[in-house]
Order: C-alpha cells, then structure tokens, then sequence
C-alpha cells in the first residue's frame, strides 16, 4: 500500500532525483539545468514557511515513489484562490496510480484551504500529464503552440484548470 504523507527535509535528496531525472530525461520541467540539493531545500523551506503543502508518496519499502506540490500562479494578490501544481512520480512506478493518489490528496488539501481553482501547466505532448489531469476532472483551457523548447523541438504548453468549487461566491474585494 502506498502512503500519501507530508514531505520532511530527509525526503529532499529522493525528490531532488526525481526531478533532476525529469530534467534529463523529459520535457515535464523545460530546463537542461538540474538542481542542487540546497535549491531544493530552500523551495522547501519557502513551501514551509508560506503553508503550501508538499506531499510524497511512499511505498511499503519507504522509498518516495513521487511527490506532489502546489504554490503561488502569479503573484498578485487577484490570483491568491488559484494555485500551481506539480506532480512527479518515479518512472520505475508510472502508470501504478501514483500519481492518481498526489494529485487528489492535493486537490482536497487545495478546496479544504480555500483555493477556487488549481492550474497544471504543461508539454503538450505529455499525454501521461495530461491523461492524469483529465482523469481528475481537469480541462484544457489554454494552448500556447510553440512556446517553448528543449530537445531540438519546439513545444507547446497546455493550461490545465479545475474548479474546486463551482458555487463559491467571489471575495468581495
Ligand atoms: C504524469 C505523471 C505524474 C502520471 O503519474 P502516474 O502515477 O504514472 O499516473 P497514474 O498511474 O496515477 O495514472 C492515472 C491516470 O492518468 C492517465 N495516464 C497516466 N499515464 C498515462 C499515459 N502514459 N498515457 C495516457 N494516460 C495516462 C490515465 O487516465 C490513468 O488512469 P488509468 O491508469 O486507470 O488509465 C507521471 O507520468 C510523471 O511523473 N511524469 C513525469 C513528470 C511529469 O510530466 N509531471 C507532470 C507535470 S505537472
């Protein structure tokens, strides 16, 4: 059985590898620069220290088979409701519901803290990224063709949103 749990500093160097291994490996991050162990500490730290959650899931053996996390979309304060997420899960183990199981633990820690709307961004050739989110009840609400690129390809970037509460009435201010 897989436990979803929040991240502590001694899961930081599993998922500095899961996302180093995506950098390398796939156009989930649109970088060739991988991370240093103290980068991913101090976005940990800032997660912490801003409320936001950053969660793993571990397998019976306790390794992290992935890790979920959402933060700020855009910086201005008309954005505080709607979060950006990420979900990684370690290709040894794709395709098991892990990633499933992050991006609906989140989901319900995101509408429990208030948020309206959570936002993925991502390849648009990921089709497992996509195929996950739509799995969720996301929707393609945006398409950027061409906007960036890695690999010798251009990529296109596709928004994916969900509302987590249709009825919620907008703050008045
Ligand atoms: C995208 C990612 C997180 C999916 O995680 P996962 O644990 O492999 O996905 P799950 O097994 O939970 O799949 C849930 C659903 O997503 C969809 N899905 C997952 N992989 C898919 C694929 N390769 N193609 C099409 N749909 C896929 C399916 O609907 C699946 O349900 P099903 O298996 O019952 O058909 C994983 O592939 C990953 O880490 N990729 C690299 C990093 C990345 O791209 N992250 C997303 C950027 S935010």
């Amino acid at each position: 059985m897989m436990k979803i749990r929040n991240a502590d500093p001694k899961d930081l160097p599993d998922i500095l590898a899961l996302y180093n291994h995506a950098v390398r490996e796939t156009t989930a991050a649109w970088t060739t620069q991988e991370e240093t162990l103290e980068e991913r500490t101090s976005w940990f730290e800032s997660r912490q220290l801003e409320g936001l959650p950053v969660l793993v899931a571990e397998t019976e053996a306790g390794s992290v088979a992935g890790f979920a996390s959402y933060g700020s979309f855009r910086a201005k304060e008309g954005y505080r409701l709607t979060a950006e997420h990420t979900v990684y899960v370690d290709p040894k183990v794709q395709r098991q519901g892990v990633g499933r199981t992050l991006l609906k633990q989140l989901i319900s820690t995101a509408t429990a803290k208030g948020y309206h709307v959570l936002v993925g961004v991502v390849d648009g050739d990921n089709a497992a990224s996509i195929g996950l989110h739509h799995a969720l009840g996301f929707e393609v609400t945006g398409h950027l063709p061409q906007i960036g690129t890695k690999f010798g390809r251009w990529l296109d970037l596709v928004f994916l949103t969900k509302v987590l509460d249709e009825k919620a009435p907008a703050p008045e201010r």
